[in-house]
């Protein structure tokens, strides 16, 4: 078919760590209005980024562990929004509101937003009172009634999980892969935030899909994100079948990107699993070490933990036009299928749901 590229291997494709290589991402049935996204610590701040920033195009919300408030870190030094800092949301609360439909999309599509903040009780990277203000700073534009706030009790700075990943973390210390069986099903719980009861019960595996490999390069890359990501595929969902598909974009934090850890956020963190059975295609885009020095908001810094940018570092990073955001966006809209840049080879779906942007 026109537009659409061919996968390159059957879907008994099974190991993960030699992944289906695409050329290029490819375009899927997928409903404009299903499309969310969530993060972990990095990841979080931008997951909250995006969904602020980019609240059109994230219509079922967006969701953040171990992630603190938006445009936290332009006005004050970055690290005020770490540890158990106490940053001041004054400020980005007037930026917000003088950036609403200019820089950012306007704030008062928030109000249909469902929005999802995890916290553990003895997080010291993001402490329990920087999601609190992530969670004041949105009280300010969302429906109370949209927005659910969880704690872990005992928890570190882990991305939660019920189950015994290989090599994850334990709950109750902050370290690599930070990811950890914390009795709870973070990435099934922010999921039924979103998509509520219409959602059936993980699948128990193995997955029927693939998840596939993409260069992240051209529009899809920028400066401290890795040639490489990634993106699950349910049997469904791929390439010829009727399946109209949802879209999940789930990030990554600092340190956890697949040069550092492999396999283990796409794999551990427990999203495929519920992507599985309920024609959820997932993307995983991948940071990279960068050592460059670069001018932020908060002086001149490399990114040689392989962060997503909320510190300034790549361009305005909390507008619509920073770096990490445009590049995450052009991933969705080429899977939704609906880039609009001239020269794009991908073509618009013609599904009856698809309007233009
Ligand atoms: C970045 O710097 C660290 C520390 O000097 C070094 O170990 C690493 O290889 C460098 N990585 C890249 C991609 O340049
Ligand atoms: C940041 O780096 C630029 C050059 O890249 C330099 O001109 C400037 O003085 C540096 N700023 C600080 C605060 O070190």
């Amino acid at each position: 078919m026109a537009g659409r590229l061919l996968y390159l291997a059957s879907a008994a494709f099974a190991q993960y760590t030699a992944a289906v290589t695409l050329d290029s991402l490819t375009t899927h049935h997928v409903d404009p209005n299903s499309v969310s996204v969530s993060g972990f610590s990095s990841g979080g701040f931008m997951a909250a980024q995006l969904g602020v920033a980019y609240s059109e195009l994230f219509k079922a919300g967006f969701g953040v562990f171990a992630g603190g408030p938006y445009d936290c870190g332009r006005d004050q030094d970055f690290t005020t929004c770490l540890f158990n800092g106490t940053p001041s949301i004054e400020k980005p609360l007037v930026n917000m509101r003088s950036w609403s439909g200019h820089q950012i999309d306007c704030l008062c599509n928030l109000k249909q937003r469902k929005i999802y903040i995890q916290a553990g009780t003895a997080d010291d990277v993001v402490g329990l009172g920087i999601t609190t203000l992530l969670e004041d700073q949105l009280s300010h534009f969302a429906l109370p009634s949209n927005v659910r706030f969880v704690t872990s009790d005992g928890a570190a700075h882990a991305m939660p999980t019920d189950v015994d990943g290989q090599g994850n973390s334990p709950c109750d210390e902050s370290t690599l892969p930070y990811i950890a069986n914390c009795g709870y099903d973070g990435a099934g719980e922010v999921l039924k935030w979103f998509y509520g009861e219409r959602l059936k019960p993980r699948g128990q595996g193995p997955l029927s899909g693939d998840i596939f490999s993409f260069p992240q390069i051209g529009m899809l890359g920028a400066p401290g994100l890795a040639e490489t990501a990634f993106v699950y595929v349910p049997k469904k969902c791929q390439h010829g079948r009727r399946a109209v598909c949802r879209l999940h974009v789930a990030l990554h934090g600092c340190g956890m990107h697949f040069e550092q850890i492999g396999d283990k956020f796409l794999v551990n963190t427990g999203y495929n699993l519920w992507a599985d059975t309920n024609e959820m295609i997932v993307l995983y885009p991948q940071t990279t070490v960068d050592n460059g020095t670069y001018p932020t908001w908060s002086g001149n810094l490399s990114n040689s933990n392989a962060c997503f940018d909320w510190i300034g570092q790549y361009g305005e990073s909390d507008w619509k036009i920073g770096d990490h955001m445009r590049a995450i966006v052009n991933m969705v809209k080429t899977i939704i299928g609906r880039h609009s840049k001239p020269g794009s080879s991908i073509r618009h779906s013609t599904l009856p749901f698809d309007e233009e942007l």
